[in-house]
């Protein structure tokens, strides 16, 4: 019995050396789109000595990127480095010379291991993204996307490297905010999830794993909830100020469900619960509000 639990345990890790030895050690990533969550995503690449090239669709946005990027920094370095002023400069020097910026995707992606995308939230124009760089990156590099509220796996059977995709949801503000959520679609290798996983903890974050399904984790637990609130509302149940006390102090949460759906956007949220409802039109927690639809 012993001797054949020291087999197991000896083929199980000797299982696990090969997979690791097979796992892709991304030193190279693309990212493409340089707004709010691009830019993030580019800075903690940059920040864990990833060689890192962001994408936009013009020089003065990618300014703009730049410029974000550098005094987000400088916060960083305020709190990191607070009485080792020359040590944080040295580390902006660093992490700014890791980052180079690029209005050509496709010029940018020939010797890159990962593509992240951060684009604007429409499954058309991240297909067409996704189907020109799946013709100008070699045969290893991963492509991922940070998608809310979209099919990883459409983005996916827009290529030729559907075993090579996957999805990486940062959260906003990506410098502060400890949580990646990787997603695994069902062609998604476990070479390519384990290289999405092991990214994600080289660039500083806390992983967690979920399926291609509608809002992931966090998405599918929030939304509906704030969807709830409303509905609350609109029942005459409950004031909106009311509802928000309680759940700070009821529930502990450091926000309000009205708070964070203002946070979130109403035109976001009322995105995401019209997507899910057209894929789902029998779910009643995605059952759509009148009153999120009249204020938007
Ligand atoms: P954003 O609007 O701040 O930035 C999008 C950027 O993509 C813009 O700078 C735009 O010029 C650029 N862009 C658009 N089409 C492009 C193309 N074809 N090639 C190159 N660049 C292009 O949007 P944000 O908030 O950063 O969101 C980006 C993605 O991240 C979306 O898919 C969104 O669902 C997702 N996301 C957003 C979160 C948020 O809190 N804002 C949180 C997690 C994920």
């Amino acid at each position: 019995m012993a001797f054949a639990t020291r087999q197991f345990v000896r083929a199980a890790s000797s299982d696990a050396a090969t997979a690791a030895a097979k796992k892709l050690l991304i030193k190279h990533v693309t990212i493409i789109g340089g707004g709010l969550m691009g830019a993030g995503i580019a800075q903690v690449a940059a920040a864990s000595g990833h060689t890192v090239v962001l994408v936009d669709q013009s020089d003065e946005i990618l300014k703009k990127s730049t410029k974000g990027i550098e005094e987000s920094l400088k916060r960083v370095i305020k709190k990191k480095f607070a009485d080792k002023p020359e040590a944080g400069a040295e580390f902006i020097k660093k992490t700014l010379k890791n980052l180079t910026t690029s209005t050509d995707a496709a010029s940018v992606v020939h010797s890159t291991d990962l593509v992240i995308e951060a684009i604007v939230e429409n499954l058309e124009v991240k297909n067409k993204l996704f189907q020109t760089l799946d013709k100008f990156a070699p045969e290893h590099t991963i492509f991922a996307s940070n998608t809310s509220s979209l099919q990883i796996t459409k983005m996916a059977n827009a290529t030729t490297r559907q075993d090579r995709f996957g999805g990486l949801h940062f959260f906003n503000p990506v410098p502060m905010m400890k949580l990646v959520e990787v997603i695994k679609t069902p062609m998604t290798s476990q070479k390519t999830f384990e290289s999405l996983v092991d990214f994600s903890k080289a660039v500083g974050k806390s992983p967690v794993s979920c399926k291609d399904t509608p809002g992931f984790i966090v998405n599918r637990l929030l939304v509906p909830y704030m969807m709830e609130a409303v509905r609350l509302f609109e029942r005459g149940d409950a004031s909106k100020e009311d509802i928000d006390v309680a759940m700070k102090l009821g529930a502990g949460y450091p926000m309000g469900p009205f708070e964070l759906l203002d946070y979130v956007g109403l035109d976001t949220s009322k995105y995401i619960i019209d997507g899910w409802h057209s894929l789902e039109p029998n779910n009643p927690l995605f059952a759509p509000s009148p009153l999120l639809n009249k204020l938007v």
